[in-house]
């Protein structure tokens, strides 16, 4: 008989929950991934595909959620995440943060399973607190063209919250500052992969505005290993995970030209509505209750990811996909 815990990853074919999907069949639980691909890619998932103990299921969870059998554990992380995305597919976005979170939350409560919800750091919109402690209530534009991502998050955040104390279900709220690493998408206008994007098709590196807003990215790893420690803490309450490292965005540029070699310049363009300033976590709250902190500093990190776009077959570095929107340097 089979004795593993079952896992259920919400956007398992993406970049976290690939990794997520990775972590927990290495420590011997039974992973049931669950993604409508709508941001995500199978290939993220096909050396799983053979493992006994690992499932897909193709769905889309603003549907109804069905499983069959025991669920010990439920991590939602299914929604897409850039900017790039949610601006092309905003209604999607708020419905997966809202009936996608909903339908995972009954689930839960029918299965006597624990929830762990992915929220982010735009929880805190452009932020008047620096850094950013959980205590911080945010700054947020609800009618700016980031408010559908940022308040399906923070309706994710109450419903999940409401769940816990009306009904008394076990959940997880982890609040994750931008992370990067392999299986992020080359177009997907995050700043990271952007950039070095542009480095290897030989193109400018473009920064929005003066290059002077600040950022702080997380390795995945690191990432990985505080959502494993929060999900099996005892805490319920919101808790940043990222690494503190802050960086300006002009600063950053620079360092993926040397880490590139590319002969190519930085070129300035207006910067977007709504662009955080600031972006920084306070993370003493992780450090202290799940004894965490990130391990991978940035130069080790960026030589990972660098190796893994430097892998990529040729057209997926040419492939342009939503060529007509532009990015933010998120
Ligand atoms: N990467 C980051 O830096 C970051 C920061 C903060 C929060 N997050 C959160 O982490 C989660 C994962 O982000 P990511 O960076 O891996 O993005 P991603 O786009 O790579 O992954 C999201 C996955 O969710 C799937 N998905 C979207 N809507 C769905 C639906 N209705 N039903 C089923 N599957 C659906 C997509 O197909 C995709 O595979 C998201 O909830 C995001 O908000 C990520």
């Amino acid at each position: 008989m089979d004795n593993r815990k079952t896992v259920l990853i919400t956007g398992g074919a993406g970049f976290l929950g690939s990794h997520l999907c990775d972590r927990f069949i290495g420590e011997g639980f039974r992973v049931i991934a669950m993604d409508n691909l709508i941001t995500g890619d199978l290939r993220n998932l096909e050396h799983l595909f053979k493992l006994p103990q690992f499932e897909f299921y193709h769905h889309d969870v603003s549907k109804f959620v069905h499983i069959p059998g025991d669920l010990d554990y439920i991590l939602h992380f299914a929604s897409p995440a850039s900017p790039i995305d949610y601006l092309k597919i905003p209604i999607q976005t708020l419905k997966v943060g809202s009936l996608g979170t909903h339908n995972l939350l009954g689930l839960a409560r029918a299965k006597k399973a624990r929830l762990l919800i992915a929220s982010t750091s735009e929880v805190y919109g452009d932020p008047t607190v620096h850094p950013q402690t959980e205590e911080y209530y945010g700054n947020v534009n609800t009618v700016g063209p980031r408010g559908v991502y940022d308040e399906a998050k923070r309706f994710q955040e109450a419903i999940t919250m409401a769940y816990h104390t009306f009904h008394g279900l076990e959940t997880r709220i982890v609040r994750i500052f931008n992370t990067y690493g392999p299986r992020m998408r080359l177009n997907d206008g995050r700043v990271l992969p952007a950039f070095i994007g542009q480095a290897l098709r030989g193109e400018d590196l473009t920064v929005f505005g003066d290059g002077s807003q600040t950022r702080s990215f997380c390795y995945v790893d690191d990432l990985v290993e505080g959502i494993y420690r929060l999900l099996f803490s005892d805490y319920s309450g919101p808790v940043n995970i990222g690494n503190p490292s802050e960086i300006t965005i002009r600063e950053f540029a620079d360092e993926i030209i040397k880490l590139t070699g590319t002969k190519q310049k930085v070129v300035y363009q207006p910067l977007p509505k709504d662009d955080p300033k600031q972006r920084q976590p306070d993370i003493s709250k992780a450090k202290k209750i799940l004894g965490w902190e990130p391990r991978v500093g940035r130069a080790e990190g960026l030589r990972l990811t660098y190796d893994y776009f430097k892998s990529l077959p040729r057209d997926l570095l040419f492939a342009r996909e939503h060529k007509d929107f532009k990015p933010y340097n998120r």
